[in-house]
């Protein structure tokens, strides 16, 4: 837990200690005014009351002391909570954009904005109220049994082996509960992951299933969590008992003892002697047991915020892609692929196996094969969003694990295949590609991306807003300004994802000549669904289950029966009408 705080703090990491050594002080000082009530007693029992008035006037001073630490305690840990707020935002944000692209899938985006957003607002709580009482809570109890040790050897003995009792059922609860704890965690994040996407889905959901349906999944999802949320309650409150009563029973035990052992409670009054140490035990007793109790009632709230230290935990375990020292600059565009295996994860079949795979800079390489085939994980693997498992994947002549991160991305311009615009102007996020390009460049590559014939119907030009993620532009609009953005970028080697959806032919021609310009200039490596791009490629790479099953120009392949045949024959019945219409160069194909 500790070690989580400190990476969350950073260089800051020192106001945690202080607060912590402080608050060892306080619990320290509390313990000791709590037993310095046994010499005033025993003064005034023992009817010496100059001894009385000065243990009396110790006690006041440490009752002083405990109110004014008490005070410096509490700011100390509201300032680490502030610093946990402020810092560990920053920290967690900082390690997670070093993680590998391919890190980012919706799970674990999911999990991040959760403890981002509601995760260390919890932590930030803990130290001025959770750890406060808790340590305190701990400290006390032991100065405790150390006095009951001076006045009595076996009653201090058994509340000595009490504290690890009463910490084991305390253990025991929060296991009980930390399992129910993750469950009503991870059901949270589904629920809210579905109640996005049940927004963002609604014109497809309402399609389908009419105006009300569509909730069929967002409702699962919430009643799963609702279900969680219920047991955790469970859970919680039958763990609250439990430790209460445990204290409870070491209380009464404590108790019997003292009567046993320290005289009979009928019968002959006992000598002062036997008599004064036993009130005296007995008062320390049920001070023994307060802030026992109080340990138990925050051991709930203690666990609950467990839960998100140990996503935060595992955040900062994941490590980023190893980075060489002796990084190697690439000679020119050209990508090669030897014997390259992959899997996503240990329990997960190949995705890759063993594919090589040469392409000459400044070509025209077009992926192809069936949905799941792995040519989006080829794509993947050239820009190092994830390591390949065995074999290499070489840019430039070079390793892509010996090329500085900077130096690959530099390398490399990416077209994916639902374009993300970010809010702002078209020329923002054409800008995305090169911050300081000036108007000119922005204007060329919106030309050659075919943007500028489409900004005739938008009033404000170049300047026009997109909306959130592009929303207020077509998916073939998008598309051309993503292509744009890679253009300005002039990386020597241009991934393309092209869009499956049916762009309208004003918009797929667009981009056709966009990739039809870059050809010679580019490597360019395009998944290809369109005939008109893949009749535009110097070579055609027929993917199939993770290997390269046909590869060739598009003439060499036309010829030659396998899955390029059928893919041919798949695309033309798609899109019949338009060859039929149209296009010389897709009948090259
Ligand atoms: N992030 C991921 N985690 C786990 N498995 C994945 C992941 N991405 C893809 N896969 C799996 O890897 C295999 C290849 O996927 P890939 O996306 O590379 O196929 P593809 O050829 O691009 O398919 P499509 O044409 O549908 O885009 C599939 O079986 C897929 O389920
Ligand atoms: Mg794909």
């Amino acid at each position: 837990m500790l070690n989580t705080f400190n990476r969350l703090l950073g260089d800051d990491a020192g106001i945690l200690h202080r607060y912590l050594g402080m608050t060892l002080v306080y619990g320290l000082l509390c313990g000791l005014s709590i037993v310095s009530v046994v010499p005033v007693l025993a003064s005034l029992l023992g009817n010496d009351i100059s001894a009385a008035s000065r243990w009396l006037a110790l006690l006041l001073v440490g009752v002083l002391l405990c109110w004014a630490l008490r005070r410096r305690v509490e700011r100390a840990g509201i300032r680490v909570g502030v610093a946990v707020l402020q810092q560990g935002r920053h920290h967690l944000g900082d390690h997670v954009a070093q993680l590998p692209v391919g890190w980012f899938s919706a799970p674990n985006t999911a999990r991040l904005s959760h403890v981002t957003a509601q995760g260390m607002m919890a932590l930030a709580q803990l130290p001025a109220h959770v750890f406060t009482p808790l340590i305190t809570g701990l400290v006390t109890p032991v100065v405790v049994v150390v006095t009951l040790f001076l006045l009595d050897l076996r009653l201090g003995l058994l509340a000595l082996l009490a504290l690890p009792l009463l910490l084991a059922v305390f253990a025991l609860t929060a296991r009980l509960g930390q399992r129910a704890d993750e469950r009503y965690h991870a059901n949270t994040a589904q629920a809210s992951q579905r109640m996005v996407e049940f927004a963002q889905a609604q014109s497809v959901l309402r399609a389908f299933n009419g105006a009300d349906g569509g909730s069929h999944f967002l409702e699962q999802a919430i009643a799963e969590q609702q279900q969680a949320a219920k047991r955790l309650i469970q859970v919680s409150a039958m763990s609250v008992v439990v430790n209460t009563w445990a204290v409870q029973v070491v209380f009464a035990a404590l108790l019997l003892a003292a009567a046993c052992w320290l005289g009979p409670l009928a019968g002959e009054p006992l000598p002062p002697a036997t008599l004064i140490p036993a009130v005296l035990a007995l008062l320390l007793l049920s001070r023994f047991v307060d802030p026992l109790l109080e340990v138990a009632s925050y051991s709930e709230v203690l666990r609950s915020a467990r839960s998100q230290l140990t996503v935060v935990r595992e955040l900062f375990a994941v490590e980023p892609l190893p980075q060489a020292r002796d990084t190697q600059v690439p000679g020119d565009g050209s990508v090669e692929l030897h014997e390259v295996s992959f899997r996503y994860a240990e329990d997960q079949p190949e995705v890759l196996r063993q594919l090589s795979l040469s392409i000459a800079p400044g070509s025209m390489t077009a992926l192809v094969g069936a949905s799941g085939s792995g040519k989006s994980t080829l794509m993947r693997l050239i820009a190092r969003f994830f390591d390949v498992d065995a074999g290499s994947v070489k840019v430039g002549g070079v390793d892509v694990r010996r090329i500085s991160s900077g130096q690959l991305a530099a390398q490399i311009s990416q077209i994916f295949q639902d374009a993300y615009l970010f809010q702002g102007s078209i020329a923002d996020n054409i800008r995305i590609g090169k911050a300081d390009a000036s108007e000119a460049e922005v204007l060329a590559a919106a030309r050659e991306a075919g943007v500028l014939e489409m900004l005739e119907r938008l009033p404000d030009g170049l300047d026009t807003a997109v909306g959130e993620g592009g929303a207020r532009l077509s998916g073939g609009e998008r598309q051309r300004i993503s292509i744009a953005r890679a253009l300005i970028k002039d990386a020597p080697i241009l991934l393309v994802d092209e869009a499956t959806a049916a762009l309208d032919a004003e918009n797929q021609a667009a981009i056709s000549e966009a990739l039809a310009r870059l050809r010679g200039k580019r490597t360019v490596i395009v998944i290809a669904h369109q005939l008109s791009t893949v009749a535009m490629a110097d070579q055609v790479v027929v993917l199939d289950n993770g290997r390269v099953s046909q590869q060739g120009t598009p003439a060499q392949l036309r010829t030659e029966p396998g899955l390029y045949a059928h893919f041919l024959a798949q695309r033309r019945s798609a899109k019949g009408w338009r060859i039929a219409a149209q296009s010389v160069s897709e009948d090259s194909v």
